[in-house]
């Protein structure tokens, strides 16, 4: 259990719901009522998580918009594709400079017509605070911060130069950033109280610093000096590669060379949860940090100027967890195109002390089939970035368009999963949730489910398969780069909802099944509607099994009853 599970809630008896209409009905009912919205929260169960909102659980179906679309004048760009992808949550940054550009003067005027246009459209909210770091550079702080190096000091590097990064280590500026959040949460509180559009707050964007593994200045130096604080040294063992590092002393001597960077994310972790210890203290939303990545696959060795250091990277959550138990989660920014590094950092960040959380990830079209994976592992939520028809796209991180083309991938599938936001999430609470994305490879997969085994093919004609083919290369139109995807949830000991695209499935008998021969009892093709029920279209039967379940294009949703004879 994590240090800061006093935020969390472990409790599966708080899961009257039978279905995802409870969910409206009581948040209707409250507000007929004038009784108080459910704080959104956090909840844990064996290690998988959800996120509460109005008192039951929710998938984050979310984007995120451009950086600069945090203006009342950008929102209608911003809206019209949040629509069209049918997403139910806006991230979108609260900037410091534009709450508090004269010291002392707050104007949260942005905030309030943000909140109030996200409730016309029906869409909650993920705000996230651009203070001191965002991707590590102070431009978002206030032009009075930015131009005061004396109150507001920079890091050193190790060559005694000032760097373009703010120091953790300056207390006016933490001072400073702490204030302007507490007023930031101060006025949500007010305005939202009672509605509960936002569910959550991120601190900061992507933090740390590039092309230096710590800050050198006077203040650093002398922490990094002092011993190793007991709640990190319980938290975060030594690297195996370490030699003879102590069990406790200071950096250098417990960590050896991993001593900066660690000591860095310290110094990050230390002051984000001070903000959000007192941003909590007057409003207490779930808080959480994104990282910019590092390799996921190869071993953790010891910074290199090859990553961005302090932030919150897959080696470092313990830190994280130790030194900012205020932080509901670490979590990972998906930019890096590799399958094998995007199922590497999934795996990394998905821990039964960190829940599963995708707050950035590409909008290319190729990263959509993440999405299935994602679910599927059990994450409370993902956003692509860059869901905003602003005349910018970031090209070649993402998708090349700024219109409907780029929304479209992520629109089909949230519109299939919408129906289910709900009930998904209660299923991934409960630990039955499970899926996987095609490889850049497009190699077969295989997930077994208690007594079932899936094995799972790409690029496959509907009948037969490409041995029978006369040409070898004949692939199915839309295949070009790989879109396959699927998640399943396992509803019942032979059932299942399937929901996926451009993938072939394959059940068969495992565990005690495994020497049955298997056969697909009902194969119906449907969907949930708004009151949660499933609602039959078809049912699949003749060549539409013979050759294993083929999902189009076109996200599907299959409920399926396995038997054996
Ligand atoms: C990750 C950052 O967190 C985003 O704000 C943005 O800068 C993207 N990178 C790049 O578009």
């Amino acid at each position: 259990m994590k240090k800061n599970s006093s935020r969390l809630v472990t409790a599966m008896c708080m899961l009257a719901l039978s279905s995802a209409h409870v969910g409206a009905r009581a948040a209707a009912a409250a507000a007929q009522s004038a009784q108080p919205v459910a704080p959104p929260q956090l909840v844990q169960n064996d290690g998988r998580y959800a996120l509460m909102v109005d008192g039951q659980p929710f998938t984050m179906l979310g984007v995120q918009a451009h950086n600069s679309s945090n203006y009342p004048g950008a929102l209608e760009k911003v809206w019209s594709a949040v629509k069209d992808v049918h997403a139910n949550t806006l991230e979108i940054p609260v900037a410091w400079e534009q709450v508090e550009p004269v010291e002392g003067k707050f104007d949260f005027s942005y905030v309030d017509t943000l909140v109030a246009q996200a409730r016309q459209n029906k869409v909650r909210l993920v705000l996230l605070w651009f203070g001191s770091w965002k991707n590590t550079r102070p431009q978002y702080a206030p032009e009075w911060v930015r131009t005061d190096q004396q109150r507001f000091p920079h890091m050193l590097g190790k060559d005694g130069k000032v760097t373009y990064c703010l120091s953790p280590y300056g207390e006016e500026t933490l001072r400073a950033d702490t204030r302007a959040f507490v007023a930031f949460m101060t006025h949500l509180k007010k305005i939202d109280e009672a509605h509960r559009t936002v569910i959550m707050v991120q601190v900061q964007n992507e933090v740390g610093t590039f092309n230096s593994a710590r800050d050198y200045s006077p203040k650093a130096e002398a922490a990094f000096r002092q011993p190793v604080p007991q709640a990190v040294l319980a938290k975060k063992k030594v690297p195996p590669s370490v030699e003879g590092g102590a069990a406790s002393g200071t950096w250098s001597e417990v960590y050896g060379p991993y001593a900066d960077e660690y000591f860095l994310a310290y110094s990050m972790a230390r002051y984000i949860g001070s903000m959000a210890k007192a941003g909590r203290a007057v409003y207490n939303l779930p808080m959480y940090v994104n990282a910019a990545v590092r390799d996921s696959v190869a071993p953790a060795t010891p910074w290199k100027d090859n990553f961005n250091a302090g932030g919150p990277t897959w080696d470092v959550i313990d830190i994280y967890q130790a030194a900012a138990p205020d932080i509901d989660i670490s979590a990972a920014d998906l930019y890096g195109k590799e399958s094998l590094q995007v199922t590497g950092n999934l795996a990394k960040y998905q821990r039964r002390d960190n829940a599963l959380f995708v707050p950035e990830m590409a909008n290319a079209p190729y990263f959509a089939r993440y999405i299935y994976e994602i679910l599927g592992r059990g994450a409370i939520g993902i956003a692509p970035f860059g869901v905003d028809y602003a005349d910018y796209t970031n090209y070649p991180l993402g998708a090349k368009t700024s219109d409907k083309t780029m929304a479209e991938p992520f629109g089909k599938i949230y519109a299939a999963f919408r129906p289910m936001e709900r009930m998904w999430a209660k299923w991934s609470l409960e630990g039955r949730t499970h899926g996987m994305a095609e490889s850049d490879e497009r190699t077969p997969q295989t997930i077994t489910m208690g007594n079932w085994k899936v094995g799972a093919t790409f690029r496959e004609w509907f009948m037969g398969n490409v041995a029978h083919s006369a040409n070898k290369q004949d692939f199915p139109p839309g295949t070009e780069f790989p879109t396959g995807g699927v998640a399943f949830a396992h509803t019942g000991d032979n059932e299942f909802i399937v929901i996926g695209q451009q993938v072939r499935l394959h059940f068969a008998g495992a565990g005690s099944n495994a020497d049955k021969p298997a056969q697909y009892l009902r194969v119906e093709e449907g969907r949930f509607d708004a009151s949660g029920k499933w609602v039959m279209e078809r049912n699949w039967n003749g060549d539409q099994v013979d050759s294993g379940l083929n999902l189009p294009a076109r996200p599907t949703v299959l409920k399926v009853r396995m038997g054996s004879y």
